[in-house]
């Protein structure tokens, strides 16, 4: 009697390993998750794909497999002890491995101060130092065994900096008492463009104003950051936080930008430190995504930024060879109105955009998107290219399936998820 198989059925059948990580993982046998499968490859097929299942070039380097992206999100659980400050943990591998493993296009990885004094809280992610971005590697490992693309977003969060991780309450300017900065006078401090707070009633400190001989080193913190990584940690692309009233954002807004030097006063002056950045992160072999709160939401105040000036900006955004605009909006106001709380909220920012740079940017979309029809019907018309979601993937990290099967098409799966819904033939021959 022989117990040995046939060759072609261990061809068929040996579980091969994963390359990109360190430990036993079944290779996916048929290619990269949350692509349309293979059936559906055919061209006359492909044509009739809805176009959230489409795939998108971004870079040369880099193509989604479709247009659903994990949206930011601070999960506030970044290590906040002496020199571990700022390191990503074990929970982080677990979050976003489980985004991983079912398929989204892209990921975009929390905010990631560029600077110790930049984090929102003490427990936000850092990327100011190469141990940090060593520690993100399995998480970017891991995404591309699944044939995930991700990116993570680089930040600083000026005058809202140093404040109780939002879990806990809303509380700002906490002191050394609780790792906080707030208290500090001198370079540890809470910085921005000028000496004015988000908002005193709320305990948010007066910020210090940066120098103007200072302003070179803040640009080569999102320079730094964004080499790490891409050369330790290995991400696809990165994303510039421009959005919500932190650093950046404060520079656009005259609400916020009261400096006299080229960096405030004109448009030209206050887009300049953006502009900065982006020439120092932007690479040859990686794309850049650049966030934007699109409009301040305070229509009354003639200094508040405004969709014209993101238009504007647009121009010069495709100039500095930007490839991704994601446009959300508020945060730089105290006084703003409240966003609006219907289903694509935001996408009216990203269609005004799209229809000024028509393909010349790539817009992504977030802000309340729920189902896949009213996604994809966004894509259709062409308002946005990529369609980004928070929240709903928290709640339901298998989003990308949920909107597959609810626009009847088939992805491909993880192999541990795979077979349970899509049984191979049992028969052997
Ligand atoms: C828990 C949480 C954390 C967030 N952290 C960030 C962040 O780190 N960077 C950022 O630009 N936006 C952040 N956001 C905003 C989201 O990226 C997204 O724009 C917003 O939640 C709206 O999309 P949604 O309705 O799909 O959640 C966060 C949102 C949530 C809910």
């Amino acid at each position: 009697m022989t117990f040995e198989t046939p060759e072609h059925l261990i061809r068929r059948f040996k579980v091969l390993d994963a390359p990109e990580v360190d430990f036993f993982l079944p290779k996916n046998k048929n290619g990269p998750l949350g692509k349309s499968t293979l059936e559906q490859d055919n061209d006359e097929i492909k044509a009739k794909l809805p176009k959230l299942f489409t795939p998108l070039k971004i870079h040369k380097n880099l193509e989604i497999n479709n247009r659903i992206g994990v949206s930011p999100m601070c999960t506030y659980s970044a290590d906040n002890k002496g020199s571990k400050k700022g390191e990503a943990t074990k929970f982080h591998e677990i979050h976003y491995g489980g985004f991983s493993s079912r398929g989204p296009g892209l990921i975009i990885v929390e905010a990631a101060s560029v600077v110790p004094n930049g984090r929102t809280s003490p427990e936000d992610l850092g990327i100011w130092n190469d141990d940090q971005a060593l520690l993100l590697k399995p998480i970017v490992d891991f995404a591309h065994s699944q044939g995930v693309k991700i990116g993570i977003q680089i930040a600083h969060a000026g005058r809202k900096s140093s404040g109780v991780a939002i879990p806990e309450h809303l509380q700002k300017g906490i002191s050394s008492a609780l790792e906080g900065w707030s208290d500090k006078k001198g370079p540890d401090g809470v910085f921005a463009p000028s000496p004015v707070a988000y908002d005193e009633n709320n305990s948010y400190v007066e910020p210090q104003e940066i120098p103007t001989s200072e302003i070179k080193d803040y640009v080569k913190a999102f320079g730094d950051a964004a080499k790490r990584a891409y050369d330790i940690s290995g991400f696809d692309f990165v994303e510039i936080h421009g959005a919500h009233g932190y650093l950046i954002s404060t520079f656009l807004s005259s609400t916020s930008n009261k400096r006299s030097d080229e960096y405030g006063g004109s448009f030209e002056n206050r887009i300049r430190f953006l502009l900065e950045i982006i020439d120092e992160v932007k690479s040859e072999n990686h794309p850049t995504f650049v966030r934007l709160s699109a409009d301040e939401l305070a229509p009354n105040d003639p200094e508040s930024w405004k969709i014209e000036d993101s238009i504007k900006l647009s121009d010069h955004l495709v100039n500095h060879g930007v490839e991704v605009l994601d446009l959300s909006s508020g945060g730089i106001n105290s006084k703003a109105e409240r966003r609006k709380t219907n289903q694509g909220f935001q996408t009216q920012y990203a269609k005004a955009i799209k229809d000024h740079v028509g393909d010349k940017l790539l817009i992504a979309t977030v802000g309340k998107i729920l189902e896949a029809k009213f996604a994809n019907d966004v894509l259709e018309n062409d308002d946005a290219d990529i369609i980004l979601a928070g929240k709903p993937f928290l709640k339901n990290p298998g989003l990308v399936s949920s909107w597959a099967d609810e626009l009847g098409v088939r992805i491909q799966l993880a192999r541990q998820y795979e077979w349970p819904f899509h049984p191979p033939p049992w028969n052997l021959d």
